[in-house]
């Protein structure tokens, strides 16, 4: 299939255009590069061996997505563009929706307009708010705490309107966990730009040197060792989960909504002991007070994603850390160092 990308040069949009090529699919990536370096191009190439078309634009503009679908003909959307941060979101409540929602809306009004009706969605098991229980199914209520978690609600919602009103749209709505690590060649990974909020690439930097210690969010939880636990997912298996969507939509008009997680929770000194291990060097560390907003425990039931689409996540945590370390060690100062 020929395939749009959009947020195609961020984290998870690099690393699943390259499962696409990989798959067959023919791919362009579309990206403002708000959040990106344009010399994951370079990498992707040096992976594939074969360079993917990176159009610079933004899913905002309805004029340069109509010239874009009426020049390209594409069969499908796998739509990542939006804006990530929890923290900057409840401070921007209007650039995220204007990003996210909006974005989002144009988009899918130029898919309408060129006939291209299959379309996957990157949602985030933010949308579970603070669960009653775990592991999370997708049919447990959904709440948003952030604009940000709300703007992953309202598109969802829009998502099932849109095939409420019109079957013949293939859409895929994917609620990601935490996805971690980086591809094994150490060519591509996680580059945030500023201080990351998020723990795997904040233990990166720490390992690296670039951040004297790790500041651990709480531990008075209610959890074995008191630290938060959450559902990391190695991101190449949940790249590898798109491609699996993308199967399943073409055999099969409607709406997917599945959880991409590995059913597994670890805890935060579960990660700090096994990137030490991965790193062979110790993970400096001080505990801190709760980070408002946080849960104690949040892990997938990933039974839908298995029966539904085959989907099974390989890498375990150990593996998560050591190619994320790869990744680090090879591009302390991430793309653009
Ligand atoms: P990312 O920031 O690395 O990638 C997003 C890309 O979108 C960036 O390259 C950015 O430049 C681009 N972009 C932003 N606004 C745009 C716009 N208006 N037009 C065009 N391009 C735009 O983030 P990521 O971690 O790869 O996340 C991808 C998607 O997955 C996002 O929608 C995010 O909300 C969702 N998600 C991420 C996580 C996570 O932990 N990383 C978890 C759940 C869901
Ligand atoms: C965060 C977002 C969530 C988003 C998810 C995926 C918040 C409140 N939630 O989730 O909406 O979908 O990222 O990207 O930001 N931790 C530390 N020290 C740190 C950073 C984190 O101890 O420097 C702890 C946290 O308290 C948590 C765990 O590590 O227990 C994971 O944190 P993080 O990587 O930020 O992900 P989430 O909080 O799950």
């Amino acid at each position: 299939m020929k395939l749009l990308v959009t947020g195609g040069t961020g984290y998870i949009g690099s690393h699943t255009a390259v499962l696409l090529m990989q798959a067959g699919h023919e791919v362009v990536l579309w990206d403002n590069l708000s959040n990106s370096s344009a010399r994951v191009v370079d990498r992707m190439a040096m992976i594939l061996r074969e360079r993917p078309l990176l159009v610079i634009g933004d899913v905002r503009d309805r004029a340069a997505l109509d010239a874009l679908f009426a020049h390209q003909g594409f069969d499908a959307v796998i739509h990542f563009a939006g804006l990530k941060a929890v923290g900057e979101s409840v401070e921007r409540p209007l650039l995220y929706y204007e990003h996210n929602v909006q974005g989002t809306l144009t988009l899918l009004q130029a898919m309408a307009a060129a006939g291209v009706r299959l379309f996957v969605f990157s949602s985030s098991a933010t949308v579970y708010g603070d669960p009653a229980s775990v592991p999370i199914r997708e049919d447990f209520p959904r709440a948003a705490t952030n604009p940000y978690g709300r703007s992953k609600i309202i598109v969802e919602d829009i998502l099932a309107d849109l095939i409420t009103a019109d079957p013949t749209w293939r859409i895929a709505r994917l609620r990601y966990f935490n996805p971690v690590g980086a591809h094994e060649s150490g060519l591509i990974g996680e580059d945030p730009r500023g201080t990351p909020s998020n723990l795997m690439p904040y233990i990166c930097q720490v390992a690296v040197g670039r951040r004297p210690q790790l500041r651990v969010f709480g531990d008075d939880y209610e959890t074995p060792d008191g630290t938060g636990v959450r559902d990391y997912i190695h991101v190449v298996d949940l790249a590898a989960g798109h491609v699996q969507a993308l199967d399943y939509l073409v055999g099969k008009a409607g709406l997917l909504t599945v959880n991409l997680g590995t059913g597994r929770g670890y805890s935060v000194r579960d990660l700090i002991a096994s990137f030490a291990r991965a790193a062979g060097r110790p993970i400096p560390y001080v505990i801190e007070p709760r980070r408002p907003g946080d849960i104690a425990t949040c892990y997938a039931d990933a039974q839908a994603a298995q029966r539904l689409l085959g989907f099974r996540a390989l890498r375990d945590l150990d593996r998560m850390c050591a190619d994320a370390w790869r990744w680090q060690q090879q591009n302390p100062h991430g793309y653009d160092g």
